[in-house]
């Protein structure tokens, strides 16, 4: 990979190149995607030492801003067309706090308005997770809609799935975009393939799920991995397990996960002499899948037209629809699928290269979980699947004493 910025910027075909302002960058998952369709990064602002170390070697010679609280507006470029956050979403996701968009972390996007209030940036592209649709019944997206609506933007939201790029990866995201003087609607609702097919899984299917659960769900993705997360605080990396056709439970290595995000291959690697390799897990599991922003930056630069049939009723109270439009008048719900496109899913196994097995006590561990979720008919496995983990445990004790001695005190503890 190069580090020079040509290395990141695109080239617009048609249409046209926006400026880009990154607050909250991370890694810049969506800078990267945005460059890929040709806009410009002017400004990125991260807090992080960790993931400032990659942006500033992965976007060398842009403006590199540490604490989006003392942003003050006039740093904002002229000729600014576009603000991005992709703010921390702590407090809003199921795994996390839930605070709420009051919470410590979350109202950080408070500061995106601050700016704004100053600074009208022509449009602004906010990225979270889909769970602030319906905690406490969508207190959240009220209170982005206010605030844009406030600053006279109009606005409109999408739940998007990568996996509709064609990256094995289940990761859904909504995207609120607002304008100005432009329709959002034309960007976010030009697309649409509908719902993807769920595949059937017949055992010979590499198949994805989250190890570290097996009480309430397991996240099983059939080709795929469920979304990669962040991860703890600590830096304790626990990326999805995938069940090969072989029997075999892998774990996909921090490279794999980087392209699993359409990051290339040791996208993070500058990170490794700040924060060590742990933490980069957490780096690429809070990132914006690159594709996904590709897309937007494509329409962004040629926006489409969006069918008026897809409207539907005015919004109430209570959780929020999966897509919707508004501005100061009205706010109406959208019919649309969480897959602009429908590309074909990449082989998994292709990103599964240095993959290494899921442990004996890892294994063991969730089966006995997963053993008890199903007895007591909270979950349901398609039969062969837990025998399938039970082999991987088996060739485990057979290659090694570790192994066995999972297997020894999973069956005492039975
Ligand atoms: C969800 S991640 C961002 C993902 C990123 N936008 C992307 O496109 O891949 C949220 C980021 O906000 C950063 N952050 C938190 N507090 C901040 C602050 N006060 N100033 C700047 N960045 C902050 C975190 O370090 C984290 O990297």
């Amino acid at each position: 990979m190069q580090s020079d910025r040509s290395s990141v910027v695109g080239s617009v075909e048609r249409g046209r190149r926006l400026g880009v302002v990154g607050l909250f960058a991370g890694v810049g998952g969506l800078e990267l995607g945005l460059a890929g369709a040709g806009h410009e990064t002017r400004l990125l602002c991260e807090f992080d030492a960790g993931a400032r170390a990659v942006l500033e070697r992965r976007f060398a010679g842009v403006r590199l801003h540490r604490d989006v609280r003392d942003l003050a507006p006039k740093q904002i470029p002229e000729g600014t067309d576009v603000l991005v956050a992709g703010f921390p979403c702590q407090d809003l996701s199921q795994a996390g706090r839930t605070a709420g968009i009051g919470g410590a972390r979350s109202s950080l996007v408070d500061q995106v308005f601050r700016l704004l209030r100053v600074r009208r940036v022509p449009w602004v592209l906010l990225e979270n997770v889909p769970f602030m649709l319906h905690l406490e019944r969508g207190r959240a997206m009220h209170h982005l809609v206010e605030e844009l609506e406030r600053l006279g933007y109009r606005w409109a939201y999408r739940v998007v799935d990568a996996m509709a790029f064609g990256v094995p990866q289940r990761r859904r995201r909504v995207f609120v975009l607002a304008s100005q003087q432009e329709d959002p609607a034309g960007v976010l609702f030009a697309d649409d393939a509908g719902p993807p097919e769920e595949p059937e899984w017949t055992g010979e299917e590499p198949v994805g799920f989250y190890w570290t659960e097996g009480n309430r769900g397991v996240g099983w993705v059939v080709n795929g991995v469920p979304t990669l997360k962040g991860g703890s605080g600590l830096g304790i990396p626990s990326p999805p397990a995938v069940l090969m056709p072989s029997q075999r439970v892998v774990l996909p290595c921090l490279r794999g996960a980087e392209r699993l995000q359409g990051f290339p291959a040791d996208w993070t690697k500058p990170a490794a002499t700040v924060v060590g390799d742990r933490f980069r897990w957490r780096l690429v599991g809070n990132a914006v899948c690159v594709p996904a922003a590709r897309w937007l930056g494509d329409r962004l630069a040629s926006p489409g037209s969006f069918e008026p049939d897809r409207l539907g009723g005015e919004i109430g109270v209570g959780p929020w629809p999966n897509a919707a439009c508004g501005g100061a008048r009205s706010r109406r719900a959208i019919t649309i699928s969480e897959g602009p496109k429908r590309l074909k899913v990449k082989p998994l196994q292709s990103f599964l290269v240095g993959a290494k097995d899921l442990s004996a006590r890892a294994t063991a561990g969730f089966v006995q979980r997963a053993d008890r979720a199903q007895t007591l008919g909270k979950l349901r496995f398609p039969p062969s699947f837990l025998k399938s983990l039970r082999t991987h445990l088996q060739r485990l004790t057979r290659e090694g004493s570790e192994g066995r001695a999972a297997i020894l005190a999973a069956a005492a503890r039975a």
